[in-house]
């Protein structure tokens, strides 16, 4: 299993107990989670840093915390995961990435997502990788368009998960298809 890739700025790579208070911090920023449902409580931030090391465990690949190199801070995660609902594109793997505040506009999304992308075509041999956020999420859409992943309207969808009428409900859904290579199973 890859434990960890490394770009020009960040190593991507599995999760640490010393991760822990930077992940809460993130996760209960409004900022942050302008478009998820809500900050995460301390309890929430906890359980979803175990869910991620599981899902590594369970598919042999997830989201990655993503260190500044250098100086080792924990900037967010960027990775691929599979989704825990269902929906008209699944199956599928996603690509995924939130980075605290302080961090964003140096194009670092974009960077370890580039790589992550790499990773899931030509390392994990996926034929697809897709990826969605509510309609509004403008820097999260603008990260996908860097990546050149092409949107379709007609593959927006209702989250199953939030009630009708939600603010976040609308989802847009992007897509990447692997290039150049002959089309063998995915391992998903
Ligand atoms: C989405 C997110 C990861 C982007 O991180 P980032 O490191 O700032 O992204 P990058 O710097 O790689 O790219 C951002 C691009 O969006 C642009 N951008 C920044 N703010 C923007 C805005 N308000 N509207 C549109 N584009 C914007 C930047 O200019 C840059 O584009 P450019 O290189 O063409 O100038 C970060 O904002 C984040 O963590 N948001 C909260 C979590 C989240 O919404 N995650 C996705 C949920 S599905």
């Amino acid at each position: 299993m890859t434990e960890s890739l490394k770009t020009e700025r960040l190593v991507l790579r599995r999760w640490r107990e010393a991760d822990r208070e930077a992940f809460r911090a993130m996760n209960g920023d409004p900022r942050v989670m302008e478009f998820m449902p809500k900050a995460l409580t301390t309890a929430e931030s906890d359980a979803m840093m175990e869910r991620m090391e599981r899902h590594f465990e369970r598919h042999g690949f997830g989201l990655f915390a993503a260190e500044v190199r250098g100086s080792g801070e924990l900037a967010g995660f960027v990775g691929l995961s599979v989704p825990g609902f269902e929906a008209p594109f699944m199956p599928a793997v996603e690509i995924g990435w939130r980075l605290a505040a302080e961090y964003w506009g140096r194009g670092l999304a974009t960077e370890g997502a580039r790589e992550a992308l790499r990773w899931g075509f030509e390392e994990l041999g996926l034929d697809e990788v897709v990826s969605f956020t509510a309609e509004g999420n403008a820097r999260s859409r603008r990260v996908m368009e860097l990546l050149g992943m092409t949107h379709d309207a007609t593959d927006d969808f209702e989250h199953p998960g939030l009630a009708e009428g939600h603010r976040l409900r609308r989802q847009v859904l992007y897509r990447m298809r692997r290039v150049g290579r002959q089309t063998r199973p995915s391992r998903v």
